[in-house]
């Protein structure tokens, strides 16, 4: 019980407070089983449930859940508590969302965010504490597995140079001279333009134009006709959820997609490409992800996740389930004892995770170490093309644990 937080102990405490009953009338009953019968692993959950990334929000979520109770609903043997906070995509309420979930609910674990900026608001909170133990499932702010970096944070998704740089060197690798960048302004848009601008020109390639958009702003047209008038080889762009289908479309509507080939990384398409129809057909991007990858893990899981909820799965639903297995993995070494944060950390740190993407493990930045897939939009579905990186790990400038 070293390590022992003060919520898990008073839920420890309760547990064995049943065990004394029990042990009365039988004295073979196995004290992890007296508190999973008693005390629940409380999972917080900060993730959007409304606005333009409320899908990802609940692909992730939905995925965790199906990865756990195909599990049984028992995490080490414990019962598991979800308390879930609607981030609202908002970074000022991030601190006191955060807060509440470690100080209100005693929480052992935090799984958040979607957003960069929020991202990095937790992790300034949660890497000062030694619990609880956060989870990224999706949130690609490179300072999370950099600067901010901390024993207790761990990400089950990507950075963001890990699915963009691959995408800059493709831009060129196909033969495109001149770009314009287009995204969000904030830490995701500008932390993957910046990666693929410095892939692409490593290339031979030149950025001609760097354009950013308020956050969740998608008012399209005028910077759209400025890309058709400046008349680049090519367009790399992140956007996500609903601004991405909209984006897709207004490409397709101004005539540009058949003159100016779009790049990005996956999230472009990712979720969307059935919504966008003709507008996303065609369209390559690079991501830790694509649908038809031919494993028996990703076939399983697409079956099961589309029974579940009665949707195609999509990256994010991917990084919920590694986040059910790596949970899994994680309280099983230690018989659910979420209060064993040390020996919690170095069972997530060796984990290896047999995920739809295919395998992969943490480096030591807490950042998954993976391959990186080209994929091309066909009949609405992610096709895989090839491998763009092979087993593909975040450089983590700054973080001290590297
Ligand atoms: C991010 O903010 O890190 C992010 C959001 C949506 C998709 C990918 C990354």
């Amino acid at each position: 019980m070293s390590n022992m937080s003060d919520n898990s102990r008073r839920r420890f405490i309760k547990g064995a407070g049943a065990l004394a009953g029990l042990t009365a009338v039988s004295s073979f009953v196995p004290v992890r089983f007296a508190i999973g019968a008693t005390a629940p692993v409380k999972i917080g959950i900060l993730l959007p449930y409304s606005g333009t990334y409320a899908m990802l929000g609940n692909s992730i979520t939905d995925a965790m859940k199906l990865r756990i109770a195909q599990a049984g609903d028992k995490l080490g043997g414990r019962a598991v508590e979800y308390i879930a906070i609607d981030s609202e995509m908002s970074v000022p309420k991030a601190p006191t969302n955060t807060n509440k979930l470690i100080k209100k609910n005693n929480v052992d674990f935090i799984v958040g965010p979607v957003h960069s900026g929020i991202a990095a608001a937790m992790a300034k909170i949660i890497g000062k504490r030694k619990t609880p133990i956060m989870i990224v499932p999706n949130a690609g702010s490179n300072a999370v597995t950099g600067p901010l970096c901390a024993p207790n944070i761990f990400r089950t998704s990507f950075s963001n140079w890990q699915p963009a740089y691959p995408g800059g060197e493709l831009m060129a690798k196909e033969g495109h001279k001149t770009a314009v960048t287009i995204s969000w302004k904030y830490g995701a848009g500008i932390q993957m333009m910046a990666a693929g601008k410095e892939a692409f020109e490593k290339g031979g390639g030149k950025v001609v134009r760097e354009i950013l958009i308020p956050f969740p702003k998608v008012n399209f047209q005028a910077h759209l006709a400025e890309i058709a008038s400046l008349k680049p080889d090519a367009v790399f762009s992140f956007f996500s959820g609903g601004g991405a289908a909209k984006f897709l479309k207004d490409y397709a509507a101004a005539g540009l997609k058949d003159k100016i080939t779009l790049y990005g990384p996956g999230f472009l398409t990712e979720g969307v490409a059935k919504a966008a129809g003709a507008a996303a057909e065609g369209i390559k991007t690079t991501l830790h992800y694509a649908d038809t990858l031919d494993n028996a893990a990703n076939k399983a899981f697409r079956a099961a996740y589309k029974k579940a909820t009665g949707k195609a799965a999509n990256v994010f639903a991917v990084q919920g389930y590694d986040t059910g297995s790596l949970l899994i993995q994680a309280l099983d070494a230690v018989k659910g004892d979420a209060g064993a944060t040390a020996d919690l950390i170095k069972a997530m740190e060796v984990a290896v995770i047999d995920s739809p993407r295919g395998s992969w493990k943490m480096s030591k930045a807490h950042n998954p170490i993976q391959d990186i897939y080209v994929r091309q939009v066909e009949n609405g579905e992610q096709k895989l093309l090839g491998v763009a990186a092979k087993q593909l790990e975040d450089p983590a400038k700054g973080c001290k644990m590297v």
